[in-house]
């Protein structure tokens, strides 16, 4: 029989370590509208299946009066359980304990699950909420971030790593968010920044407070930072289990399937999207709501580079992730937001054998000093290049234009794409018929008694001979041309038909994305 004793000393040590920094600090967590590190774990996890590991764990320094507080579990809640019925491994950051401010065993606790997760097979979730390195510890809180970093990268293709940044998260502590697969950021109480505003006024004499600096809304529609922002931690806490549902647990696994009720016939409406008028907007989410099963888009990146449109989605079922140019913003150009953006995007769905689907209307990349200077060919370059290096099954849809090198770009068969399908509505030419015409017939029309009539009548003689998507199918370029309504039915069975795609790359060990 168990000495009472020692049960009863096991359950005031747990007692002691559930109530993490104290009422008063809890209290101040919830003023915030901040829930607490175990307070996140319940509403995220599925009922009864968290498993805590490192409940008793302690700091081992002694100075700065550190000694004499020696808080269980320092800071940190890390175990395992599930979410939507799948193994998870997850750490949360407690900030009424040193105010979740990492340090050495801190960082080892993290460490053990991030190991666990990749031996294993499984997702790692990060809930930051912390002051950043403790100061206490000095240089060994910020070897316990390198070895998180270190694993960040090792982790990253094997498992999906995500990360939600729910308080305050600056210096080097944006490294591991920024390393990991998607961060999602709670508006109002959360904030990231390498350098924090005292030491941009007294660098750059600039006033910004932090939430200008380095808030959700900064960095979801600034810096691309935040791929998701949440009303409130809850919000935030459904938004992971959301995404979770779309991705497979590790590089190995294949991507998750589920039931799904819209029909696959027809679907007229899609005939009535794209305008006459070639130079008239549209939304391309209409066109992506109408093709997908019913309200599966789930966009990322939803306030950055809006010229570009990415997301997850189910096609009969199956996830998808969705690359499509946006006709309503910039035209749907390619710059070097956008860029960047569909190429982390499509290099996430390869890494996790997400097939992906593109539609494409895109009038080509965005001209200017601004953009050349910035270097639109290196980043250009990083969109072509994920696309390139992409094994995975990959069909396109073009809808309209589909002009100049952004034709190439834009996951066209010469750079691997498995299926290419385009509307009648599609323009597949080097470049728009008014510029075309003004240099190909520049003598013609300088010289012409009605010079702005005879450009117009070269800009149509242009159009009939490439605004159509013939030229492009007659070489094989194009697989089928097709009835917008028949989308749908066509994707499905071209996915369906891609389903056991077997696709390497030539040896190497690793390619040299344009950075
Ligand atoms: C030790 C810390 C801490 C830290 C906060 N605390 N940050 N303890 N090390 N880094 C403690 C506070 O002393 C306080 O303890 C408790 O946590 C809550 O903090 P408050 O200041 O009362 O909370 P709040 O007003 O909400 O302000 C939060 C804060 C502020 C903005 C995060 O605490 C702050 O500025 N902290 C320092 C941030 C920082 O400079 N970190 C180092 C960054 S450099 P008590 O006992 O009073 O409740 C870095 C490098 C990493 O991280 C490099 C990796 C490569």
């Amino acid at each position: 029989m168990i000495n009472k004793k020692k049960i009863d000393l096991l359950d005031a040590k747990n007692k002691e370590a559930l109530i993490g920094g104290g009422e008063v600090r809890i209290k101040k967590q919830h003023a915030k509208g901040k829930l607490t590190a175990r307070e996140r774990i319940d509403l995220l996890i599925d009922k009864g299946t968290f498993q805590e590991l490192g409940r008793f764990v302690t700091h081992r320094s002694q100075d700065f009066g550190l000694d004499k507080n020696i808080p269980l579990g320092d800071g940190v809640v890390t175990g395992y359980g599930k979410i939507n019925g799948k193994p998870v491994y997850i750490f949360s950051q407690d900030f009424t304990i040193f105010g979740g401010s990492l340090a050495e065993a801190h960082a080892e606790k993290i460490v053990k699950i991030m190991d666990m997760a990749m031996k294993n097979g499984a997702p790692v979730i990060g809930l930051n909420d912390s002051g950043g390195a403790r100061i206490q510890e000095g240089v060994v809180s910020l070897g316990g971030y390198a070895d998180i970093f270190y694993r960040n990268t090792l982790a990253s293709g094997v498992i999906p790593q995500i990360s939600a940044i729910m308080g305050p998260c600056a210096g080097g502590a944006v490294y591991s968010p920024a390393i990991t697969d998607f961060n999602i950021m709670v508006k109002n109480s959360s904030y990231m920044f390498v350098t924090g505003p005292n030491v941009v006024k007294t660098v750059t004499h600039e006033d910004v407070t932090s939430e200008e600096l380095g808030g959700a809304e900064t960095h979801s529609a600034k810096s691309g930072v935040a791929h998701f922002t949440a009303e409130n931690d809850l919000d935030a806490l459904n938004k992971i289990k959301k995404l979770l549902s779309y991705i497979p647990q590790n590089c190995e696994d294949p991507v998750p399937d589920i039931d799904y009720d819209t029909s696959d016939d027809a679907n007229p409406k899609l005939n009535e999207i794209v305008p006459e008028n070639p130079n008239q907007p549209y939304d391309i989410k209409e066109v992506i709501n109408n093709v997908i099963d019913k309200e599966s888009f789930f966009e990322v990146h939803e306030n950055y580079a809006g010229n570009i449109v990415v997301g997850f989605a189910r096609l009969a079922g199956k996830s998808i992730g969705i690359i499509a140019n946006q006709p309503m913003f910039l035209a749907g150009v390619l710059d070097i937001d956008s860029s960047k953006k569909g190429a982390r995007f499509v290099r996430f769905c390869d890494a996790f054998n997400i097939p992906l689907l593109v539609f494409e209307d895109v009038p080509g990349f965005l001209p200017g000093t601004d953009q050349e200077w910035r270097a639109i060919i290196t980043n250009g370059a990083k969109l072509l290049y994920a696309f390139s290096e992409a094994t995975v099954p990959r069909i396109t849809v073009i809808t309209r234009k589909a002009y100049g090198g952004a034709y190439d770009v834009m996951n066209s068969k010469h750079i691997g794409a498995d299926l290419n399908f385009a509307w009648p509505t599609a323009e597949i030419a080097v470049m728009g018929a008014k510029g075309a015409a003004e240099i190909i017939f520049k003598k013609e029309i300088a010289t012409a008694e009605n010079p702005e009539e005879k450009l117009k009548e070269k800009e149509k003689e242009y159009n009939e001979m490439f605004a159509n998507p013939y030229i492009a199918a007659a070489r094989g370029y194009i697989d089928e041309v097709i009835k917008p309504e028949d989308t749908r039915i066509r994707l499905i069975s071209g996915f369906k038909m891609l389903e056991n795609k077997v696709d390497k790359l030539p040896k190497k060990k690793h390619g040299n994305i344009p950075l």
